[in-house]
Formats: structure tokens, sequence, C-alpha cells
């Protein structure tokens, strides 16, 4: 069994707008397999219809047509809300009181005893790092802090899934970081995690699969060395002096002018090629003056994935 599961999911949403027409189409069949264990980042641009999908999932609004189950339960069942905690994109808390008594009514809403509540309401703030500020109210929390305690509070009822809507937007780089370590370590203690993004960057040292979103459509499921892999592969990046006429000759061979000023070029060449085709540039009088390896940029693969499929959209 699969932790999450949609089959040809589709949502319409009613629109307001005349200009737009009737009907906006959120989600056009939409597959995507989380498998247990796993941690899963769902990544797409604003609108592609993430929030949509995760509120599916979680049993807010239903698909207009499709399947989703959540731990082999069909979504928004009785049965498949006992399985995950959510975070929503927009957390609002009740800012006058404090982690401890917010986590303590979060307990009891998931039916929980006294005697456990008072066990795992410090664990669970030991888990996002928060366990001094328990006793704090949640006005005294920074938004770093505040998104901290969102995990905290989907981990209330210790469910095997955690299904979190943008967990690291609006943070600086070192909140984001606190929640990425966060992640991991819910990963190496078994929990299935479903969490989405805006940017491919900001998650890709943490996920086993990412799927990336765009105008409803899921294109493109896969790990992340595979996406890397399609990037191609590392390239050395040499400042190279040389003629007009050797720059000319050169992108025959492999290698890419990628930028220029005055007589120094930039070339690009894959890294296999790199020892024969520097040696030619040299021999045809070529003077290199730097040289620098480049990975593949996992922003430019987004990047990429995105406008072919907005190409294909347009022209076909
Ligand atoms: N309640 C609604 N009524 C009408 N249209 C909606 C509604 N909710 C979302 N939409 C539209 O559905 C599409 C998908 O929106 P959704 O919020 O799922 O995207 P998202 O990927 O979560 O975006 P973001 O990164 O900005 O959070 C958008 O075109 C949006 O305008
Ligand atoms: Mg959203």
């Amino acid at each position: 069994m699969e932790a999450i599961e949609t089959k040809g999911l589709r949502k319409l949403y009613r629109s307001t707008s005349r200009r737009l027409g009737k009907m906006i189409v959120a989600l056009h069949d939409l597959n995507l397999v989380v498998e247990k264990g796993h941690v899963f980042g769902f990544i797409g641009p604003n609108g592609a219809g993430k929030t949509t999908a995760i509120k599916i999932l979680v049993g807010l609004i239903s698909p207009t047509q499709g399947e989703a189950y959540v731990m082999g339960h069909p979504a928004g069942s009785v049965e498949s809300r006992k399985n995950f905690g959510y975070l929503s994109e927009v957390s609002l808390y009740y800012n006058f009181m404090t982690a401890n008594e917010l986590l303590h009514l979060y307990g009891r809403l998931f039916g929980m005893s006294k005697a456990d509540r008072l066990k795992r309401v410090p664990e669970v703030l030991e888990m996002v790092g928060l366990s001094d500020w328990g006793g704090s109210r949640l006005s005294e929390y920074s938004k770093g802090m505040q998104q901290r305690f969102g995990i905290a509070q989907s981990l209330i009822s210790n469910p095997p899934l955690l299904i979190l809507d943008e967990p690291t937007s609006g943070l600086d780089p070192m909140g984001q970081k606190e929640v990425k370590d966060i992640v991991v370590r819910l990963r190496e203690r078994g929990y299935t995690i479903f969490f989405s993004s805006h940017k491919l960057t900001e998650v890709e040292h943490i996920c086993d699969t990412i799927g990336i979103i765009n105008r409803g459509e899921m294109i493109r499921m896969d790990t992340l060395s595979k996406l890397l892999a399609s990037a191609g592969g590392e390239t050395i990046v040499a400042g190279v002096e040389m003629p007009e006429e050797l720059a000319n000759r050169l992108t025959s061979g492999g290698a890419d002018i990628i930028g220029e000023g005055g007589r120094i070029y930039r070339v690009s060449i894959p890294v296999e090629k790199a020892v024969t085709e520097l040696e030619s540039i040299q021999d045809a009088g070529g003077k290199i003056i730097s040289m620098d390896t480049r990975k593949p940029d996992l922003e430019e693969v987004f990047v990429k994935l995105i406008k072919q499929h907005e190409g294909g959209r347009t022209n076909g």
C-alpha cells in the first residue's frame, strides 16, 4: 500500500470573473504516488494547483473527478483522517495562547487522554526545537518558530504521514534550514512526509522523490538523481583569450561559448571532453586564463521543464 495515491484527479472551480470564463481547471488528470517512508517534494509555481491537491488529500474539498487515497483509505474518510497530520498554507493560531495550551487543545480534539497529552506535548516540542518555548504565547514567536510550531501541531496525534503545504515559505535561509532539518529528522524516525514548495532548490537535498506540477498537471515525477541527470553532467567552464576566428570554430567540437568580453571568452565543455578540447584550443593559439567546474543547476532544470510544458501547451 502507498502512503498517498491519486488517479486522474480533476478539480474545476467556478470563477467569479466573467473575463476568465465560467470554470477554472485547477487540476487536470493529476496522478501521483508517494511511497511509505519517503519524503515527497510537491513542487510547482504559484497557481499550479498544489494547495488544491492537498486540500483534496486532507478532505477539505472533493475532486470534480478522479480518486485519492491516503494510507489506503479514500481521502476525506474518517479512517484516512486518523493517518495524517496537516499544516495548512496559511496557519492562523490563537496568538494569545501558549504553545502548551494549544497543543493540549489539538490533542483533545484528537481524543487523546490527559496522560497521553502530558507525554506527547513535550515530545513534539522537542522534535521541532521548541522545548524551551512551550510556556510562551505564540504572539512572541518569530515566523520561523510559528512554522515549526505548526509542524509540532501536525505531529500531536503521532500520525505516520505529514502533509505540509509550503512549510518553508516566507522564512529566511536560517529558518528554511531549521524546517528542512526537522523534515530530515522526522524521516529518520520513519514518518512519511509530503510537502509542497514553489522552489525546487529549496528542497532538493531532503526529498526522495520530486513531483513537478504545472497548470494542474504532473509534468515530471522522479528521483532527484534522475532529474539532475536530465540536466546534463558536470561541465568545465574556462576563460579563454583567443581570436574571434578560433572562437567561431570552437562550437563545432562540443565546447560552447557562454559569454564574452573583448578577446576573452567563457567556454563551457563537458567534463569528459575537457582535456582534449582545451589542448586543441591551446594548440590553435588560445590562452586559458581561468578554469572552473560547474554542476547542473536544479533551478535551471525546473525552469526548463516548466517552459517546455508551457511551449507544448501553446503549440498543441
Ligand atoms: N476557491 C477557489 N475558487 C476559484 N479558483 C480557485 C480557488 N482556489 C484556487 N483557485 C485557482 O486554482 C488554481 C490553483 O490554485 P492553488 O491554490 O491550488 O495553487 P498553488 O499551486 O497552491 O499556488 P501557490 O503556490 O500560489 O500557493 C489557481 O488558478 C487558482 O486561482
Ligand atoms: Mg498553495
